[in-house]
C-alpha cells in the first residue's frame, strides 16, 4: 500500500509534469518562429517583399553595407513587375546570370504582392500576416506551407546565384520548422 506521502509526491509530480508539458511546446514553437522569421527576414527573401514604393530592395552582403533600392531606377509600379516603366523580365531571365552582380533568374520573376510585405515590418507583423488568408493569397497554413516547398522564387533563395548568401540552413528545415511550428498552434511573439 503507497503511504498518503508518496501518493501526494507522486500527485505533485505528475502536476509538474503536466504543467511542463505545454509551457514546452511553446517554447518549441516559438524556437521554430524564430528560425523561420530568420529566413522570411533574410535578405534573399525580404528584398522581394517590398512595400507600396515598389521597389525592390538591393540587401546583404553582396550589396555593401547599406541597404538600398534597386539601381537604375527600377520601380515596379502597382503590376508589381514594371508594366509601366520597365519589366523584369528585360533583364532578369529565367536563369541565374552567371556573372558576378549579374541578374539572378528564376521562372518568373517579379515582386511579391503589398499585403505581403515583409521588408520593415516586425517579426509579430510578418506572423500575423502569413496566418490572415486575406493577405496571405487566400491560403491555409497548409497551402502556405506548400508554398514554400514547391514555389521556384523560394527555392531560388537558396541558390541566389554567384556572390550572393544564400537564405539560412535549407528549405526543407525552412518546410520542417512550418511544420512544427503550425502543430503547436502557430503562436506569433508578443508585439
Ligand atoms: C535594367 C536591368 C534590370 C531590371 C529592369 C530589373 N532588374 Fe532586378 N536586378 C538587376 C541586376 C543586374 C541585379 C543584381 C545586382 C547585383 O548583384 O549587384 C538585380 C537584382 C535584383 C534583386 C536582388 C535579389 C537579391 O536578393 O540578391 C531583386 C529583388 C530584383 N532585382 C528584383 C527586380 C524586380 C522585381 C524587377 C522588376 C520590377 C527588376 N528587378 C528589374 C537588373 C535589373
Ligand atoms: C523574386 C521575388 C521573390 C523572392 C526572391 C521571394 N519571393 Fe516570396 N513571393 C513572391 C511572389 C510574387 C509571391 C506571390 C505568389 C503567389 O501568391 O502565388 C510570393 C509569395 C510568398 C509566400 C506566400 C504567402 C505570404 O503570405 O507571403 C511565401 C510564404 C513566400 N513568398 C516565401 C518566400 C521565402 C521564404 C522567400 C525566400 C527564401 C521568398 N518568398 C522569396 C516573390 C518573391
Amino acid at each position: 500500500m503507497m503511504s498518503t506521502l508518496s501518493r501526494s509526491i507522486l500527485a505533485s509530480g505528475l502536476l509538474v509534469l503536466a504543467a511542463a508539458t505545454p509551457a514546452r511546446a511553446q517554447d518549441d514553437a516559438a524556437a521554430a518562429w524564430t528560425r523561420i522569421h530568420e529566413v522570411f527576414s533574410h535578405p534573399r527573401c525580404a528584398n522581394c517583399h517590398v512595400p507600396a514604393d515598389n521597389r525592390p530592395r538591393w540587401s546583404g552582403a553582396n550589396y555593401g553595407a547599406t541597404p538600398r533600392v534597386h539601381g537604375m531606377n527600377v520601380n515596379g509600379d502597382e503590376s508589381r513587375i514594371g508594366a509601366r516603366t520597365m519589366m523584369c523580365g528585360t533583364c532578369h531571365a529565367k536563369t541565374n546570370s552567371p556573372v558576378p552582380h549579374g541578374p539572378p533568374g528564376a521562372e518568373v520573376w517579379v515582386l511579391a504582392p503589398l499585403p505581403m510585405q515583409w521588408w520593415d515590418r516586425t517579426s509579430t507583423q510578418i506572423c500575423e500576416q502569413i496566418k490572415d488568408s486575406k493577405r496571405n493569397g487566400g491560403r491555409t497554413l497548409e497551402r502556405v506551407i506548400e508554398h514554400v516547398d514547391r514555389d521556384n522564387l523560394v527555392a531560388w533563395g537558396w541558390s541566389p546565384g554567384p556572390g550572393r548568401e544564400p537564405a539560412p540552413r535549407t528549405k526543407d528545415a525552412l518546410v520542417a520548422d512550418l511544420r512544427l511550428w503550425v502543430k503547436l498552434g502557430a503562436p506569433c511573439p508578443k508585439p
